[in-house]
């Protein structure tokens, strides 16, 4: 049986570092979390874990915490009408508005293991060809440093590659390598730029990129750390841009400026600089 005060510690320094919420009825879920801390730690039990965290957390120890306690949940092409949206609407609005040899900016915001990334990417491809998806910078951060590491390597098991890839996609754009498993080739690979990045405590630069997605994020926070995330969010849109979230999320009752746009029945929201409002 874990002591409140134990889950009560841990729930907190999550929540201070990274604004994901456990709360108590949540912590059935953070027991299993510290148990996995038993095991990659080599200690005796979830006893020990907190008197080594309750001492001094350093940063691989903060590493490991938010590693385990990150709900990493993704697959190429969640939901299908965002990338069909991005691809087919925005980006090709974005090529002709965005005169001149300047870069069109994209960031994958909550990127996971990099399917999001990779996913935004190859749809591009699809529909503008290479010529087209070549003014095309992608950005892929995550506070997740094992999820980053994973993406980094752009290599996928069967089963990751079996939920939402298209075959086509797969065969055009994987080779099979052992273990059954499959490597995205370099020439997407090398296209996005992978980072660290934690949307409550980092500085968002300002004006930077044309399209942000920050999808299924935001359900892990409160009201008040979702306004501040979506308002650097804002901020770090150049005028006009775009932001698109997950399916069960959106802008109820936050105190921003974006302007909602629908396409073919799917919403997302539009930088339009003016004065705040809350969206009802
Ligand atoms: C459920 S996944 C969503 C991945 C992808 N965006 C998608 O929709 O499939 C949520 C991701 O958010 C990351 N995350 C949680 N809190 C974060 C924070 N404060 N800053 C940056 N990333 C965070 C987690 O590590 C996790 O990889």
């Amino acid at each position: 049986m874990i002591r409140d005060e134990i889950y009560k510690f841990f729930a907190d320094y999550i929540f201070q570092y990274s604004g994901m919420v456990y709360s108590p009825t949540d912590y059935y879920r953070l027991e299993s979390r510290l148990k996995d801390l038993v095991t990659i730690l080599s200690v005796e039990n979830v006893e020990s874990v907190f008197q080594m965290y309750k001492t001094n957390i350093t940063p691989d120890m903060k590493a490991v915490l938010i590693n385990v306690s990150t709900n990493n949940e993704t697959y190429f092409f969640r939901d299908v009408k965002p990338f069909k949206v991005f691809s087919t609407n925005i980006i090709p609005e974005l090529l002709v508005r965005v005169t001149g040899n300047t870069q069109l900016n994209v960031w994958s915001a909550a990127s996971s293991s990099g399917q999001e990334a990779f996913s935004m990417l190859m749809s591009a491809q699809n529909t503008l060809g290479d010529s087209g998806s070549s003014r095309l910078s992608l950005f892929a951060s995550d506070i997740s440093t094992n999820a980053l590491n994973k993406a980094k390597k752009g290599l996928y098991n069967g089963l990751d590659v079996q939920r939402g890839l298209p075959i086509t996609f797969l065969m055009k754009h994987f080779t099979q390598v052992e273990n059954e498993n499959w490597q995205i080739n370099s020439n997407i690979l090398s296209r996005v730029k992978f980072f660290e990045f934690n949307l409550l405590k980092d500085k968002f630069p300002k004006e930077m990129y044309h399209v942000i997605f920050c999808r299924n994020v935001l359900i892990y926070q409160d009201k008040d750390n979702k306004n501040k995330i979506l308002n650097n969010v804002y901020d770090a849109l150049t005028d006009g841009g775009y932001m698109f979230l997950g399916n069960g999320e959106s802008l109820i009752g936050i105190d921003t400026s974006f302007e909602r746009v629908t396409i073919d029945g799917y919403t997302f929201y539009k930088k339009e600089k003016k004065m705040k409002k809350t969206i009802k």
